[in-house]
């Protein structure tokens, strides 16, 4: 071979040498850009599932076989009340305060960790046909919890509710017969020394008429039947209902009436709020007291009073005295002054009261006046 063939061959293989790299350089540069793709679509993916796993409400907890938490998120944290470097590496149950996992087929156990409830949910993490730790899942159920208590509770008490309001139903008419046959019992007797005993029958009878009132009307929703009335009758009514109990108390009743006025109003339950109140001046007094009715009829509006110069009422109490079941009385019911402000709420009116501790005390209703 000649020289000059020698140095075309050699040319030539290097031409072919030079076309291989650089071809090479082109699909490395592919594989670098495609390389680098797929680094950003897996961290992209990565994001995703992140956002995923923060998002929702359970808290999920990776552990490794030894129980230690190896990555966990957001919920997990707020549940553990830790934060995710505190968490990482301790062992799972010992934050829950557990001794570990439950049966896997037995009933969910509650946890009580950090004043929350939660249940547990544990799955074995595979790799590759090996277990190589868990993935828990905790839910957190103390709103649940709180509703189911809340809802039960509430069944309870209407049960309890139907039960005293059939219980009162039960009692009224016995009742009835009672102070019917108590009165006529009264006249018999009249001005003879036994007449103080029936009186006793029907104060007690009275009582407990008012007490079984007042229950029945906080177990149910009212109806009022409104109607136009006068309020001197309401007011009178109102006395004739409660003579037994101001009689019994040695109480001197004073009227301050007011010009005649009507009120729109269901008269039962008109009524049933000015017993309240009576009873609780008369209650409220003792031997000699005064309890002063009366009404003052200005345009648009009627108040009426009642006062009394009993024990008066502490601010402590003042504050307190319109809630169900509150009472400062041995056997109270505490209905009275709450069934009063139902009432007059009902009718679109106002109760206000004024205390003098050791004075006395008056509470006013205040009520739409109607023209008649
Ligand atoms: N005229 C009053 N004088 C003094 N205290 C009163 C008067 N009216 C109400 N109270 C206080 O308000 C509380 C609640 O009254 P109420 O709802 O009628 O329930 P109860 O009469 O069953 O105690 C009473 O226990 C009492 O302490
Ligand atoms: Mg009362």
């Amino acid at each position: 071979m000649s020289k000059a063939e020698e140095l075309a061959l050699l040319q030539e293989a290097f031409n072919r040498f030079t076309a291989a790299t650089e071809s090479l350089q082109q699909a490395y540069g592919r594989l670098e850009k495609e390389a680098q793709e797929l680094k950003e679509e897996l961290a992209a993916q990565k994001e995703y599932l992140e956002l995923i796993l923060e998002s929702i409400s359970e808290g999920v907890v990776a552990l490794d076989t030894e129980g230690r938490i190896e990555h966990l998120n957001q919920a997990a944290c707020d549940m553990l009340d830790s934060s995710s470097e505190e968490a990482k590496g301790k062992v799972l149950w010992d934050l829950l305060g557990v001794e570990g996992l439950q049966e896997e087929d037995g009933p969910q156990e509650e946890i009580e960790c950090h004043d929350r409830i939660l249940v547990m949910n544990a799955s074995p993490l595979i790799r590759e046909g090996e277990e190589v730790g868990l993935v828990v899942v905790l839910r957190d159920i103390t709103r649940q919890k709180e509703l189911e208590e809340a809802a039960a509770r509430q069944q309870r008490m209407a049960v309890m509710g139907e039960m005293a309001t059939s219980i009162a139903h039960e009692i009224r008419n016995p009742l009835g017969s009672i102070e019917l046959f108590a009165g006529l019992l009264k006249r018999g007797l009249k001005g003879s020394p036994e007449e103080r005993w029936v009186d006793s029958i029907l104060s007690v009878t009275s009582h407990m008429e008012s007490v079984i009132s007042n229950l029945l009307l906080f177990a149910r929703p009212f109806h009022p039947n409104k109607r136009i009335h006068s309020v001197e009758e309401l007011v009178e009514e109102s006395i004739l209902m409660t003579l037994h109990a101001i009689q019994e108390n040695g109480v001197t009743v004073k009227r301050e009436p007011g010009e005649r006025c009507s009120v729109l109003v269901d008269p039962e339950l008109m009524k049933q709020a000015l017993t309240n109140l009576i009873l609780n001046a008369v209650q409220a007094m003792d031997e000699g007291g005064v309890l002063t009715l009366g009404w003052r009829c200005t345009e648009g509006k009627v108040a009426i009073k009642v006062e009394d110069n009993g024990s008066g009422i502490s601010p402590d109490i003042l504050k307190k005295m319109f809630e169900p079941f509150y009472s400062t009385k041995r056997g109270g019911t505490g209905l009275g002054l709450a069934i009063v402000k139902r009432i007059v709420d009902d009718h679109k009116g106002e109760i206000i009261p004024r205390s003098v501790e050791g004075q006395g005390t008056t509470f006013t209703i205040l009520l739409p006046r109607v023209e008649d």
